[in-house]
């Protein structure tokens, strides 16, 4: 009896637990509230390998895993936390003169300041006078669908010379490329050079390249792809195997592309709208369609991520005086509004927008907009109060 007693008396504290816990613990948020996880669909393989690249995603470099000597950072996450935008505290700075002659300061650690080092050895100081520009980390999700979409659709979209004399005249970056990357299918070329469509300037060509450039540049980590120390300037042993870079890079293919939220809201309708109206969507193209991919739910497939992936000329205020690759200084790829609405989630509350951070609402990333966007930016302006809520509140539910 007393034992019978007892085994209730457990079952009804867990039951009592279980109940406490539920009251206490906060709701989970619905799928739409993250940025993180999978793109519905994947086969196990595929499902397996996204978990591999998650974990190598969040995996903290020690000195015994050869983080260093020189490092920003030691983890991809630590920038990207929750997959989400970056924020000023943990932006990077690149530096050196872009003069025709390429980058002189070369010699002084650049192009990016690894401003920590493990003991023993100096980190980098930025050389007085340097040109630099400050940069936080974009979100990180959807962009196997960015990466998908083929060359001949953004060579569509752009109008290099303005031929329709909207004064909007996008360009893709025409950019020299690595030697291990493998070309997209269909992949179209210019001189010698290829579309290249990651980064803040579009300068990466995929995301092998940009992965293996972070692990280096970021980390101080060597691969097969980028082996070159960024202390020594000398080739060393890879400090992350082949197989972890192309389990992130599979990662960052497959992870979903942001939910929006309240689209049936008559004031998002009548923002998404508007947004066309004055401009914003001849740049923040509202949908593309991606072109074969080896993993099939990225195949054929329409999507709305609010880019044209072209530079653009932004004007002086947003001339940040450093350049990659061909982008002139002024040039910023535009970047994808879709999931902006949840950015700051990430960025600890606050809004921090534009390739620094420093607008620190969306109207004030709007109203910093100049150069090709001098016009759509002024449309802004002379919207009624209503009619700019109404646009903001569309850009939030994205
Ligand atoms: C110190 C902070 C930091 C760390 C660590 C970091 N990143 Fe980034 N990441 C950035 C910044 C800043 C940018 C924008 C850089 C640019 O425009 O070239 C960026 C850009 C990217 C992009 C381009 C996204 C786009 O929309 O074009 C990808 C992909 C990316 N990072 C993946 C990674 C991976 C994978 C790792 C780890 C191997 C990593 N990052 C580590 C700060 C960081
Ligand atoms: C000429 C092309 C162009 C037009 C037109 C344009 N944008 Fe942009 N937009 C950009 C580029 C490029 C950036 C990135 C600039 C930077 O980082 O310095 C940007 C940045 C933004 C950002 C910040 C995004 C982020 O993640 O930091 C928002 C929000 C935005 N635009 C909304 C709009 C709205 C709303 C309109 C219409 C009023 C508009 N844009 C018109 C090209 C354009």
């Amino acid at each position: 009896m007393k034992m019978q007693l007892k085994v209730l008396a457990g079952i009804l504290s867990i039951v009592l637990f279980a109940i406490a816990c539920e009251k206490t613990m906060p709701p989970t948020p619905d799928e739409s509230e993250l940025l993180d996880g999978p793109i519905e669909g994947l086969n196990t393989a595929e499902q397996a390998q996204f978990l591999k690249g998650d974990e190598a995603f969040g995996d903290v470099f020690t000195i015994e895993k050869g983080l260093g000597p020189i490092f920003v950072a030691n983890q991809c996450a630590s920038c990207h936390a929750g997959d989400g935008k970056g924020s000023p505290f943990v932006r990077f700075t690149r530096f050196g003169q872009p003069d025709t002659l390429g980058n002189q300061f070369l010699s002084f650690g650049g192009p990016q300041l690894q401003h920590k080092a493990i003991p023993g050895y100096q980190p980098e100081q930025l050389p007085s006078g340097v040109t630099f520009s400050d940069l936080i980390a974009p979100a990180v999700s959807g962009l196997g669908f960015l990466d998908a979409v083929p060359d001949a659709e953004l060579v569509a979209l752009s109008d290099p010379n303005d031929a329709d004399g909207d004064g909007i005249s996008g360009r893709p970056h025409w950019n020299t490329i690595p030697n291990y990357v493998t070309l997209r299918p269909n992949s179209i070329s210019q001189n010698g050079k290829y579309i290249s469509r990651f980064g803040k300037k579009g300068g990466a060509y995929d995301l092998l390249h940009q992965t293996s450039g972070a692990y280096n540049q970021d980390m101080g980590i060597t691969s097969l792809f980028e082996p070159i120390d960024p202390y020594s300037g000398l080739e060393v042993d890879p400090e992350v195997s082949t197989q972890t870079v192309h389990d992130v890079v599979f990662y960052l293919k497959t992870l979903k592309a942001p939910i929006p939220r309240n689209q049936d809201d008559p004031d998002v309708i009548a923002g998404k709208q508007i947004f066309s109206q004055i401009q914003c969507a001849s740049c923040h193209t509202p949908t593309l369609t991606t072109g074969f991919s080896p993993i099939n739910v990225l195949s054929n497939k329409e999507f709305h991520p609010y880019t044209d992936m072209l530079l653009h000329d932004m004007g002086s205020g947003l001339d940040d005086g450093y350049t990659e690759g061909f982008a002139l200084t002024s040039e910023w790829k535009t970047p994808a509004l879709w999931g902006l609405g949840l950015s700051k989630d990430a960025q600890g509350g606050s809004y921090f927008l534009l390739h620094d951070g420093r607008a620190m609402s969306i109207e004030e990333a709007i109203l910093l907009h100049g150069g090709e966007a001098e016009q759509s930016k002024t449309n802004y302006t002379q919207l009624s109060n209503t009619e700019k809520e109404q646009l903001i509140k569309f850009l939030e539910s994205l």
